[in-house]
């Protein structure tokens, strides 16, 4: 028999994401629709272990759903993840009697959410809140869609100064484990070389094809790479592609975290309201240690244990796309 939660806290934990705000809305106002009482965690678990934690109410959560960032702040927090660290956050949310957590974060908030919940009995359910997209089990993570078009703006903007010089670009955007972002604002701008993590990157190959395009008059050139590609970043990319192309005028941009930031998009507003209100509803039904996917536009409740990174899943017909396209 599910013990009915009362009173639930919510937080977010890791990098930052635009949407967050719009999933802390969404827990805060379905949760008050309940009756329930209603707690933010600041600065995600290192909060829970300071009791740096407040009662929210509706009007809390007005006019933050088009902003990014977190109104609650977020941390990495290491101590979490020693068992002294995790005991005091315990006690803290007992004290206060908050049953129930809402954690909107990447793989690491998640984990840390499992080892919380196998030693205390507070059910825990996560949100995918991470631009990087790197979560299993769900077609989308909150943020990812507004950093991908962060990412493209900028690089539809450098596309018109590359052009007018005849310039190799190289510019790499986020993701230190996944090539998502990359992928998507490379295709969507028509990259000619794109740089994932998820596959080896044949940097022989890139100098051949574009030496060749040399000889034929085609300058310009846009290469997108990740900044957790294997080969290196964009500076590493860059110097070699100096010393093999003298004649090549190359320039570097890094886009950093310009993608982390700015006004979600419409589709991170709405996936981020489906999820919170998707979370409080689960922790109504009784679920726990589950995060809340969307996989073909149905909500899912998937184990948090096997929420780990989905390295790898970058396919070879979406790297055939990218050749064929940028031919
Ligand atoms: O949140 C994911 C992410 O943006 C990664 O793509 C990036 O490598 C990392 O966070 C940067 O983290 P920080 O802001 O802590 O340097």
């Amino acid at each position: 028999m599910a013990q009915k939660v009362t009173k639930i806290g919510v937080l977010t934990s890791g990098g930052d994401s635009p949407g967050m705000n719009a999933a802390i809305r969404a827990v805060v106002r379905t949760g008050i629709y309940h009756g329930l009482e209603v707690f933010g965690i600041m600065r995600g678990y290192q909060g829970m272990i300071e009791d740096d934690i407040f009662r929210m109410e509706g009007r809390s959560v007005a006019n933050i759903i088009q902003r990014g960032g977190t109104i609650l702040k977020t941390a990495r927090c290491k101590e979490f993840f020693e068992p002294e660290g995790r005991k005091k956050a315990y006690e803290n949310l007992k004290r206060r009697g908050i049953d129930g957590l809402v954690i909107i974060g990447g793989d690491g908030s998640f984990r840390g959410a499992v080892k919380f919940s196998n030693e205390f009995d507070i059910p825990c359910i996560g949100l995918a809140g991470t631009i990087d997209k790197d979560i299993n089990g769900t077609d989308f993570t909150i943020g990812f869609d507004t950093a991908v078009n962060t990412a493209v703006e900028a690089i539809d903007k450098i596309r018109d100064t590359m052009d007018a010089h005849d310039r190799i670009f190289i510019i790499e955007v986020m993701g230190r484990d996944a090539g998502y972002i990359a992928l998507h604002s490379g295709i969507a701008t028509g990259a000619e070389n794109i740089l994932v993590p998820e596959r080896k990157t044949n940097m022989d190959d890139i100098i051949t094809s574009l030496l060749e395009k040399e000889r034929r008059k085609k300058l310009v050139n846009l290469i997108v790479v990740a900044e957790g590609d294997e080969f290196g970043g964009a500076t590493e990319v860059e110097k070699v592609l100096k010393k093999n192309l003298p004649n090549a005028e190359i320039r570097v941009c890094i886009l950093g975290h310009i993608q982390r930031g700015g006004s979600p998009s419409c589709i991170d507003r709405l996936i981020a309201s489906r999820m919170g209100y998707h979370a409080v509803e689960s922790l109504m039904e009784g679920r726990h240690n589950v995060f809340v996917g969307i996989l073909n536009n149905k909500m899912h409740y998937i184990p948090l244990e096997t929420a780990v990174k989905n390295k790898g899943r970058i396919s070879e017909e979406w790297m055939k796309i990218v050749k064929i396209l940028a031919s």
